[in-house]
């Protein structure tokens, strides 16, 4: 359905989990994080049947978040509840990857289209001090093993997601640019958004995305592909996608609801706004998850100068 700006909202975000087995530092504080209590988490049936009244609303679109989706209980059976929704089109997850070599198989089987992997960083040390990984050694090398496995389990269009943060990883702009030179991988560098532990950084941490074209000048438009503007270097096999969060609003463009693991729906990521849905069934929710979509806000002004109004973390929200 449409909300009250013409904006047909047709991708429910899904967080399943506020867990992580990492503790990326833009993220989540390393210590002291509040997990939510397992009453206060959406179920396997509360997540399906909300997907299912949404789908009835619109949605065509699901993509399952966190934390990190992998460490939820069920997630094979939350991925199976919903690609067995007739109107979802496509099912994607957002992963960080260390799982993915263990549950690739198991996710394509249970229905997921589409995966996109987050990974900021292609050096091991960096990564293991970036996201206070205590889980692996060789983090980046497991979560190429992991890519190896699910393109062996069927998986195609894989997307690497990098999130830009000056000094730390602009300096390997044309390294995921040169990985792209013999792999068919979408590389989607993304804005840094001040929100959660973010919101506090120094400036210099936020670049806008021109960097990479500075830094990457080969690099050609050749289109647009979501809210990602696309570029190629030429003779390529892979794509290297723009995602400007905060230099360029895709507000007027937005076609998203989101639902955290605890059971708010959330119209903006932005906003304080949230509705709780956990306990609705039926008519009741229905009407609120319509309510919710007909409120969307136009948009959010998000800057440096004017962080985000979310009073979450993104670990609990899920991007
Ligand atoms: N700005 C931009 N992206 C973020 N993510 C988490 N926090 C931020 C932020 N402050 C990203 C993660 C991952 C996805 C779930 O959200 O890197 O790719
Ligand atoms: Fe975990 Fe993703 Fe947050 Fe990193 S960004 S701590 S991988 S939820």
């Amino acid at each position: 359905m449409k909300d009250s700006y013409k904006r047909e909202i047709n991708y429910l975000r899904i967080s399943v989990t506020d867990l992580c087995n990492l503790r990326c530092r833009y993220c989540m504080p390393e210590h002291g994080v509040e997990k939510f209590s397992h009453e206060k988490i959406l179920s396997v049936e509360e997540i399906a049947e909300i997907a299912s009244i949404s789908a009835e609303l619109g949605v065509k679109k699901i993509r399952l978040t966190g934390g990190e989706p992998l460490v939820r209980r069920g997630i094979i059976d939350i991925c199976r509840k919903i690609s067995e929704i007739p109107q979802i089109e496509e099912l994607c997850i957002t992963t960080n990857g260390m799982l993915l070599k263990q549950y690739a198989k198991e996710l394509r089987e249970a229905g997921v289209d589409r995966l996109n992997i987050s990974i900021d960083t292609l050096q091991n040390e960096k990564y293991k001090d970036l996201t206070r990984c205590k889980i692996s050694e060789h983090p980046v090398d497991d979560i190429f093993a992991g890519i190896e496995a699910a393109k062996k389990a069927g998986f195609e269009n894989i997307k690497l997601n990098a999130v830009l943060i000056g000094g730390w990883n602009d300096d390997e702009i044309t390294d995921f640019v040169e990985l792209t030179k013999d792999n068919p991988y979408q590389i989607r560098f993304i804005e840094l958004m001040p929100i959660g532990e973010a919101a506090s950084w120094d400036k210099r941490s936020f670049l806008p995305n021109e960097t990479v074209l500075e830094k990457a000048p080969e690099l050609k438009a050749i289109g647009e592909s979501g809210v990602a503007k696309l570029y190629q270097k030429e003779g390529y096999e892979g794509t290297i996608g723009l995602i400007s969060p905060v230099n360029h609003h895709f507000c007027s463009q937005c076609n998203r609801l989101r639902l955290t693991a605890d059971g708010k729906l959330k119209a903006c990521l932005h906003s304080k706004k949230e509705t709780p849905v956990k306990g609705l069934h039926g008519e009741e929710l229905r009407a609120t998850i319509a309510n919710e979509i007909s409120n969307k806000p136009e948009n959010y002004d998000l800057g440096y100068d004017n962080p985000s109004s979310s009073m979450r973390n993104m670990n609990q929200i899920g991007g």
